[in-house]
């Protein structure tokens, strides 16, 4: 399906970017004698890579549409999602604002907010979560005098846009399936920060017939993660969906069944790691599946926890990120 829009054979025209150029493939990993699938979604584009991507196609298509030259968003300083959108989005030709907010600095996080520089975003201070919008207001009123409003999607790219990119991601998995490319897994794991990676996963499982649990391992707080949100996705996804298709199956009670929010490897906060994401992590990267403190390693934890053959959902970008780095400013004062 690479390069092909997953929603055509519904009959369905989306506007959309193309960044994902590949089918991501499905690996076997084994883990103290336990088999783990991992789909490999770090993989979802050379440049930048992880889930992020795949909301992007989207999100970004949404914004040409709109005839948008800046997008604006949000994240902590350390923010895939960010980094996503300032490599992909300035691919693209947007010009790419993200509003940040304070997250415990550590190498990794240090070096996205550097390499978000380095592609050329325009970093913005937010004190806390709650001033935010007032920045985003801010940074909007200022590109407006430029004549160029940017279009906005808030933190992760969750939006009911943003989840088409990953019903596309649920309908490729399920034709992975029907090919015998591996087995329909019982669960898949994954990190869930806002929720439109369970929720648009579920929906494109759903749609397929599959009954594969999604479980959503939760990274962030309870705020901005939670079932509330996830439906309102699932939701808003399938009507975006089935108002431009009548043949998209109505699976949104389906999809709903299918997920679960696991909060028990959330430990003392966002960013913060644990003793088992520690161990994930480092259990991982022996086998060559590099691994990231804040999201990926907690999700590996519950599923190694779990003791039984599942499906991992790799979301961590793999793309080599020295050569951008190598001419990357340092991080603002602010970030300090
Ligand atoms: C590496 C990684 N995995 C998973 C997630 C969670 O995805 P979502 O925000 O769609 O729940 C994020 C971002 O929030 C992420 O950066």
């Amino acid at each position: 399906m690479s390069g092909v829009d997953a929603f055509a054979r519904f009959g369905l025209e989306l506007p959309r970017i193309q960044l994902v150029d590949r089918v991501t493939p499905v690996e076997h990993f084994t883990f103290d004698g336990v088999t783990v699938t991992v789909k490999r979604d770090d993989l979802t584009s050379p440049i930048y890579g992880g889930n992020k991507v795949r909301k992007l196609e989207y999100l970004l298509g949404q914004a040409r549409h709109f005839g948008k030259r800046s997008v604006v968003t949000t994240g902590a300083y350390g923010s895939h999602h960010v980094l996503a959108t300032a490599v992909h989005g300035g691919r693209a030709g947007f010009e790419v604002h993200g509003v940040m907010v304070p997250q415990p600095l550590n190498a990794h996080v240090i070096e996205n907010a550097r390499a978000d520089l380095a592609v050329g975003a325009v970093l913005h201070f937010a004190r806390t979560p709650l001033l935010v919008p007032a920045v985003v207001a801010a940074t909007q009123a200022r590109l407006r005098l430029r004549g160029r409003p940017g279009y906005f999607f808030g933190h992760g790219g969750s939006t009911s846009i943003g989840t088409l990119g990953y019903v596309s991601a649920g309908l490729e998995l399920a034709d992975q399936i029907n090919a015998g490319e591996c087995e329909e897994p019982s669960a898949i794991y994954l990190a869930i920060g806002s929720g439109a990676t369970v929720a648009g996963l579920a929906v494109g499982l759903a749609a397929a017939g599959l009954t594969t649990r999604v479980i959503g391992i939760r990274a962030t707080p309870r705020v901005a993660a939670n079932m509330a949100i996830v439906k309102r996705l699932v939701r808003g996804s399938l009507e975006v969906l089935q108002r431009g298709s009548r043949t998209f199956p109505r699976v949104e009670r389906d999809a709903l069944n299918l997920i679960e929010i696991d909060g028990s490897q959330y430990g003392n906060g966002y960013g913060h790691r644990t003793r088992a994401s520690e161990a994930a992590l480092a259990a991982a990267a022996e086998q060559g599946l590099q691994l990231d403190p804040t999201y990926t390693s907690k999700a590996f934890a519950a599923l190694l926890a779990r003791r039984a053959p599942a499906m991992f959902l790799q979301t961590l970008s793999s793309a080599d990120m020295k050569p951008l780095l190598r001419m990357a400013p340092s991080i603002p004062r602010w970030m300090r």
